[in-house]
């Protein structure tokens, strides 16, 4: 029997109370005036009044109370041929000898840090450092380009940023010194020094007064016995930046505070994944993605798990087999990843030989985020692994799930195509237009009536008004959760598409709207629509639809190849934005609209109605038509 409906039910009733019960597992410098002030923030703050270090936590703490020897990291890089380990004590170490460092360059509690990295140890030593001398760490995700990362560096105006010379990517070496330095020439603001880890597949150029040697640095700091303590920061104050995409090119910088972060994190190890400290929980996700803060930094620490860090892929590093591999060798109970990467594991070992060549009898659950879980990959990871799949659905702004199936309250029932339930903490609402709820079963927006629990962002970055457009106007008294969807008669929730121009490829998220933005750069241009067509490995795959300028007479081709370039070159390879398609106009309403909707239906083989107000009925047969001629329409197109 699973204990969700009466923790649910003790929140409801309280949520102060239980919070507050909650912050119990989490260690404070001073305690809280108020667990929750309702007038203060956006929606109100979590924890007012008191002090903590998020770093201490996750590091420190263990370390005292004698679990120094404790596995904390595993770095697995199949892509070096690594592996290796750090304590809690070494851990500890590490962090205080380069939080130290981060003092020499000048990095002081409140200034924010970039952190530009690939999946190594020393991104999650980065992030802690940071936490522990109160400065605001802000990681972009190593597969955007300078230009995106330009945009970071106005926004974030860092004192520093952290990289290493080079990321790889299967076979390929990407060196991240040169992208770096040509995002801060496009930059207005300009930090006032860099760190560069040194990794030996390639050595970056180091600009004199600016760039500092990372291993040297910390090397002098380690022989000078050199350590910064752990500075008491605010509850509320900010942890860090993450920027992630909304409807334009300027990202937007989700704000997360230090202690209800803490409360909430810490709550759902045990609560929601059901594991102990000392365990091996594995989040095969990125460091610059929510699910790497969250889960590859800093919930496993916080409750003194090991966690670990996985520079490879699902498939090619080298095989289907690599995630068995990794789970076998270092005994993970846990693993946390997107169904993108169980469609590229089924699409090459269908059968799933491979698994049989490992031992995964450790292996007690497999959870699933990022994307909807599509019922044949969650059925084919049951049939496979023998253990249960746990889908759950949570956005970057919340930081933890909003929705999913508690196994550590006890498993509930699984509905395939459903995360399960809400959370404690999330009144979670389904919404019709006039702001009213609606019965099981029907469509509308997804909700959550205020205040957003602890551990949710409090507000953007240097942009509280953006935060209540974007968030709060829409539905007076909620948070929108810009996803639509329906809840059954039993409460299960059905996340079903987004209401806004985000969408979501290989697990990643990103904006049609901005990638518009960049197409529209292109000299030959007039106009264009990006939207979502549905992808059977990624989920979905960005496609542009380009109207030229008038006495434009250059091959249709050479232009498609340009777009595809440019896009790769200012947003970065994550966009994974190949398909380009010359149209001789899109379909508009009369008012001027363009049908992106219709347009996916069309490519998406769903059937589809003539919108009333369009403006010429006959472009969209022209769209259906290009589209067949890539191969990109999946059944016949036709109007209902
Ligand atoms: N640095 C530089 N480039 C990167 C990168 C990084 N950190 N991450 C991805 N890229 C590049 C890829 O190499 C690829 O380049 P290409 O166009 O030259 O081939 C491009 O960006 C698109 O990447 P992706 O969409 O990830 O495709 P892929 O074929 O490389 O991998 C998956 C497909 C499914 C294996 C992979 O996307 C995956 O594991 N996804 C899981 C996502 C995830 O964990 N999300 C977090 C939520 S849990
Ligand atoms: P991100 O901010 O990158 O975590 O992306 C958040 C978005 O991904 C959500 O708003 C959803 O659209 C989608 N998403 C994440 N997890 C799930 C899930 N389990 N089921 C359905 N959609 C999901």
């Amino acid at each position: 029997m699973s204990r969700y409906a009466e923790v649910y039910d003790t929140w409801k009733k309280n949520p102060e109370s239980f919070w507050a019960e909650a912050a119990r597992d989490v260690s404070w410098y001073k305690l809280w005036d108020k667990v929750l002030d309702p007038y203060a923030g956006q929606y109100g703050r979590w924890f007012v009044g008191a002090e903590c270090n998020t770093a201490y936590n996750c590091l420190d703490r263990h370390v005292e109370a004698g679990h120094g020897a404790r596995t904390a990291l595993i770095y697995d890089s199949p892509v070096t041929g690594t592996k290796q380990s750090y304590t809690y004590a070494q851990l500890t170490e590490e962090v205080a000898a380069l939080s130290a460092v981060l003092l020499d360059v000048g990095v002081r509690k409140g200034d924010r840090v970039i952190v530009y990295m690939p999946m190594i140890a020393e991104a999650v030593m980065a992030m802690l450092a940071c936490a522990r001398i109160g400065a605001v760490h802000s990681v972009v995700f190593g597969g955007f380009a300078s230009a995106e990362l330009a945009t970071r560096i106005n926004d974030a105006k860092p004192v520093a940023i952290l990289t290493a010379s080079c990321g790889i990517e299967t076979a390929r070496v990407i060196p991240y010194k040169p992208l770096l330095d040509k995002a801060i020439e496009l930059s207005e603001h300009k930090p006032s020094a860099c760190l560069v880890l040194q990794r030996p597949q390639v050595a970056a150029n180091l600009i004199n007064g600016r760039d500092h040697d990372w291993g040297a640095s910390v090397s002098a700091a380690k022989a000078a016995g050199r350590k910064a303590g752990c500075a008491a920061v605010a509850a509320t104050d900010p942890l860090y930046i993450l920027y992630t995409s909304g409807t334009t090119g300027q990202p937007k910088g989700v704000l997360r505070d230090n202690g209800g972060h803490m409360v909430a994190l810490k709550w759902t190890m045990k609560n929601f994944y059901d594991i102990a400290p000392g365990e091996v929980f594995w989040a095969a996700s990125d460091v610059g993605w929510v699910v790497g803060h969250s889960y590859i930094c800093y919930a496993p620490l916080l409750h003194g798990a090991t966690t670990l860090v996985y520079e490879g892929k699902p498939v090619g590093t080298p095989d289907a087999g690599a995630f068995w591999r990794v789970i076998s060798e270092h005994k993970v109970v846990a693993l946390f990843t997107a169904p993108t990467a169980f469609r590229a594991i089924k699409k090459e070992d269908p059968s799933g030989d491979l698994i049989k060549n490992y031992d995964l009898t450790k292996l007690r659950t497999l959870f699933l985020a990022g994307e909807r879980a599509d019922p044949e990959t969650i059925k084919w990871a049951e049939a496979k692994l023998n253990v249960p799949v746990i889908d759950h659905w949570w956005q970057t702004e919340t930081g933890w799930a909003i929705a999913g199936n508690p196994v550590g309250l006890g498993k509930m029932p699984v509905k395939y195509g459903s995360p399960t339930v809400p959370m404690p903490g999330f009144d979670l609402q389904v919404l019709d237009e006039k702001h009213q709820p609606v019965g099981p079963n029907q469509n509308g927006t997804l909700a959550i009536k205020l205040p957003l629990p602890p551990g949710c962002l409090p507000t953007l970055w240097g942009n509280d008004e953006r935060f209540r457009n974007s968030y709060l106007a829409d539905f007076p008294g909620y948070y929108s959760t810009s996803d639509a969807g329906y809840r059954d008669e039993d409460g299960y929730v059905y996340v079903m598409a987004r209401t806004d121009d985000v969408i979501n490829v290989a697990g990643h998220r990103l904006s049609t709207g901005q990638m518009e933005e960049v197409v529209a750069q292109h000299k030959d241009i007039a106009e264009c629509a990006v939207i979502g067509v549905h992808d059977d490995m990624k989920g979905q795959l960005p496609a542009g639809f380009v109207v030229l300028n008038a006495g434009v007479a250059r091959d249709a081709k050479d232009i498609e190849a340009e777009v595809v370039k440019l896009v790769r070159d200012v947003i970065g390879p994550v966009a994974a934005f190949k398909n380009v398609m010359v149209v001789k106009r899109l379909p508009k309403t009369r008012s001027g609209k363009i049908l992106r909707g219709t347009m996916r239906q069309i490519a998406d083989g769903e059937s589809w109605k003539m919108p009333a107000t369009i403006d010429d009925p006959a472009i969209l047969d022209e769209i259906g038509e290009v589209l067949k001629s890539r191969g990109m329409a999946h059944a016949p197109a036709k109007s209902a």
